[in-house]
Parts: structure tokens; C-alpha cells; sequence
């Protein structure tokens, strides 16, 4: 594949505010010309959807062995990036997705210990593809926990698995990945309020992605 678009994920702890900013990324994006295409994980295309339904929505009565949801996730980003995300990129398009396989490495990963596992996996999946930028919501597990307690969640089992010590496991995943590959991450405080995330998103398209990526303004034509 010719890959001549950008691709970004936004990453975080549940209840970090990504869900909040993807639409605001989404439209600070085309407001400077750029083509946008939105995607999320799990899911993003109709395939992709009924492999969420089954991770996510699975019966409490027989819990989901930790490779197999290991497998589920990165089968669902499988589908996505050959139905979506490569036809996207090679026409020049920017990819927003709401999670990639960051999320794996941190909940799989780290969270449930399947780490071996989770990289061999991935390297079937999608070997050597990675988010040109990942933009990560930054807040504590502490406050993952207590944001996601104000909130009355749509059912899925990761949130109501609201064990401390695999929230922490998964924050110091996600740390661990942020350090090992930092030329791509931009960290984003997600313990300030909206208006100040905004504002610094901003900061970083104009001062940063718009430079570098302005031959794909106003394309495709
Ligand atoms: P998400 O749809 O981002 O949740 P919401 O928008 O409702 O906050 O993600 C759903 C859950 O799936 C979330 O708890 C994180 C988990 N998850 C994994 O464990 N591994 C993965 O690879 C992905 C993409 C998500």
C-alpha cells in the first residue's frame, strides 16, 4: 500500500475525556482542510462491529479466557485497517481512531498479563503499522476510577472490572509504551479542564501536524 495520509489514535484511561475530544479533533481537522476519516476500536466498520459485540458484550457466566480477547481486539483492528484505514491512507486522508493497539498493549498487555502472548499476536495482525501520532489523555488511575463511579457506563466488562490494581497495571502500560516510543505520543494533561485540552490540541495542530503535513490540505481535490 502507497501510504500518503496520516494516521492518528487517541489513547487513555477510560473516562479520560478522548470520546469527548474525538469529535472536537475531528472537526479542528477539517476546519484546516484536511480530509478526516473516524474510526474506533473496538469496531469501526461493519465486520469489525460484530467483533465488538463479542468482546465487549460477552456473558459474565464464562469469562472470556485473556488471549482470546487478546485475539478478538487485534482481529478487529485487522478488519478495520485493510476495510478502512489503508484505502483511507492511500488517498491522502487523515485517520482518527478512537483506541489502537496501544489500548491492547496496556490492557491485555499489562492489565490482564497476556504481554507474550498479546505481541505475537499483533505481529500477525498488523506487524510494523503504527499510528503516525497517538494523542494520550493523561490522567491518573485514581481518577479513571473515580470519574468512571460519577458515570452510568453503558454495560461492558473491562468497566465493570473496577479492580484498582489492573486500572494500575494498565496506566503503567501505557507509560511503559509512551517512553519506549515517545517520538510518536503527544501527552495530553486530561486532569485540566475542557477549554485548556482545546486550546492546547490547537496548539499542537497549528504549531506542529499543520507544518508538516500541508501538502495534504484541501486534498483529495
Ligand atoms: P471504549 O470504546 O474506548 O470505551 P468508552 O468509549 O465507552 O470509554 O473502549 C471500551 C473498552 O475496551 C475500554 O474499557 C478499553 C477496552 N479495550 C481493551 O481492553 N483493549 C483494546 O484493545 C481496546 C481497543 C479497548
Amino acid at each position: 500500500m502507497e501510504k500518503k495520509g496520516v494516521f492518528i489514535s487517541l489513547e487513555g484511561p477510560d473516562g479520560a475525556g478522548k470520546t469527548t475530544h474525538f469529535n472536537f479533533i475531528t472537526q479542528a481537522l477539517q476546519e484546516r482542510g484536511f480530509n478526516v476519516i473516524t474510526t474506533r476500536q473496538p469496531g469501526g466498520s461493519p465486520t469489525a462491529e460484530v467483533i465488538r459485540k463479542a468482546v465487549l458484550g460477552t456473558p459474565l457466566e464464562e469469562p472470556m479466557d485473556y488471549v482470546v480477547e487478546a485475539m478478538l481486539y487485534a482481529a478487529s483492528r485487522r478488519q478495520v485497517l485493510k476495510a478502512v484505514i489503508e484505502p483511507a491512507l492511500a488517498n491522502g486522508s487523515v485517520v482518527l481512531s478512537d483506541r489502537w493497539a496501544d489500548s491492547s498493549y496496556a490492557y491485555q498487555g499489562w492489565g490482564r498479563g497476556v504481554l507474550k502472548e498479546y505481541l505475537a499476536i499483533r505481529d500477525i495482525a498488523h506487524k510494523d503499522f503504527w499510528p503516525d501520532y497517538t494523542i494520550f489523555f493523561d490522567i491518573t488511575h485514581e481518577e479513571s476510577l473515580r470519574r468512571l463511579s460519577l458515570r452510568n457506563k453503558e454495560f461492558n466488562r473491562l468497566n465493570q472490572e473496577e479492580d484498582e490494581a489492573f486500572r494500575k497495571r494498565c496506566y503503567d502500560g501505557y507509560q511503559s509504551t509512551i517512553t519506549e516510543m515517545a517520538d510518536r505520543f503527544v501527552v495530553v494533561d486530561g486532569m485540566r479542564d475542557v477549554a485548556s485540552i482545546r486550546e492546547s490540541i490547537h496548539r499542537w495542530l497549528d504549531r506542529d501536524f499543520v507544518p508538516k503535513h500541508r501538502h495534504l490540505q484541501h486534498y483529495p481535490r
